[in-house]
């Protein structure tokens, strides 16, 4: 049987989690892909780190080279986060026929055109789904089991740390500030939480749910964006007055004349609505298709084993593939 053989740039947290499922669900994920798989090459500076995983040393290196130029492997995971080198890097691979899955928002949607033409060129796979939700498997069901539908609508709550923030303001009644410091003490939030907080980080996951429903790709710092700094207890009670509840939300709608208009930004959502009850760091986004209707998807969106799990069902479908 034929080992696919994978390089990882970065063992960081999600890093370290795709390597602890792999390890975890190997059988599971072996079977499924119908080949072994193994983690050869990891790109990290970091080798002594005590990361609860047991790593043989020769599997580290600090030169990407010898993932790229390795011709004995087959896939490229990126988990380095931020758009460069990441994005450089996700080409490079390509560029020597590498397939890619990357699990990293900021560098897909800053260069998606890019990065998807490139892939196109070298005739490989380039697949993200971890990129938006987690674990939940929504992009590869957008264009998989829903891709006869003509999509309408979407609305996402695709930031952790801002449902997180926003739930217990609304639940706890406490105020902004020290419901941040709380996720931050908890590892919600990150140290520097602008990218949530601001929407940059829904903001980049609604331009590649655009991308792949309109087929329309807007840049994230085109789209209109307001995060929750200003949101005040008074503002949620205000809401909750009227029967609705603050998140923050990731909008996409396809116009009458074709266009596509799009935000993020907090929106008093009803209670009504199955948006509503999404609460602490879950996220859940709800797309209206011409014949399936209303569908909603739920789960973890971030943290290690989430996204490991989104990661390595990437490796499986492209492993599916090529073996
Ligand atoms: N900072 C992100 C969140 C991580 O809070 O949802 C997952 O993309």
């Amino acid at each position: 049987m034929k080992t696919i053989k994978i390089g990882l740039l970065g063992l960081g947290n999600i890093g370290t989690g795709t390597y602890k499922t792999l390890d975890m669900n190997r059988a599971e994920i072996e079977k499924a892909a119908g080949t072994s798989v193994d983690i050869v090459k990891i790109l990290e500076r970091d080798v002594d780190r005590d990361r609860g995983i047991t790593v043989p040393k020769e599997k580290f290196t600090s030169d990407p080279d010898d993932i790229f130029k390795n011709p004995e492997i087959d896939i490229v995971i990126e988990l380095l986060g931020g758009i460069e080198p990441a994005s450089t890097f996700m080409l490079t691979a390509m560029q020597n026929g590498k397939h890619v899955v990357s699990a990293n928002k900021a560098a897909i949607a800053a260069n998606y055109d890019k990065l998807i033409e490139t892939a196109k060129e070298n005739n490989v796979i380039f697949r993200f789904e971890a990129s938006v939700g987690g674990g939940i498997p929504i992009l590869g069901t957008l264009t998989g089991p829903l891709c006869a539908n003509r999509f309408e609508e979407v609305m996402g709550i695709v930031n952790g740390t801002t449902n997180y923030i926003l739930t217990k303001m609304t639940v706890d009644g406490l105020d902004y500030d020290t419901v941040l410091k709380d996720a931050q003490a908890k590892g919600f939030a990150e140290a520097d939480p602008t990218a949530d907080v601001e929407g940059i980080d829904a903001a980049n996951k609604l331009s590649i749910l655009m991308a792949l429903m309109f087929d329309k790709y807007i840049a994230p710092d085109k789209i209109p964006t307001t995060g929750i700094t200003h949101i005040t207890s008074e503002a949620i009670e205000d809401a909750r007055s009227r029967n609705c509840t603050i998140k923050l939300i990731a909008h996409a709608r396809k116009l009458d004349d074709g266009e596509v208009d799009y935000k993020v930004a907090p929106m008093e959502i009803s209670n009504e609505h199955p948006l509503a009850g999404i609460n602490n760091e879950f996220n859940a986004v709800f797309v209206t298709g011409n014949a399936v209707g209303d569908v909603m998807f739920y789960g973890k969106g971030a943290g290690p084993l989430p996204t490991g799990s989104a990661v390595l069902g990437d490796v499986i479908e492209i492993s599916k593939t090529i073996k």
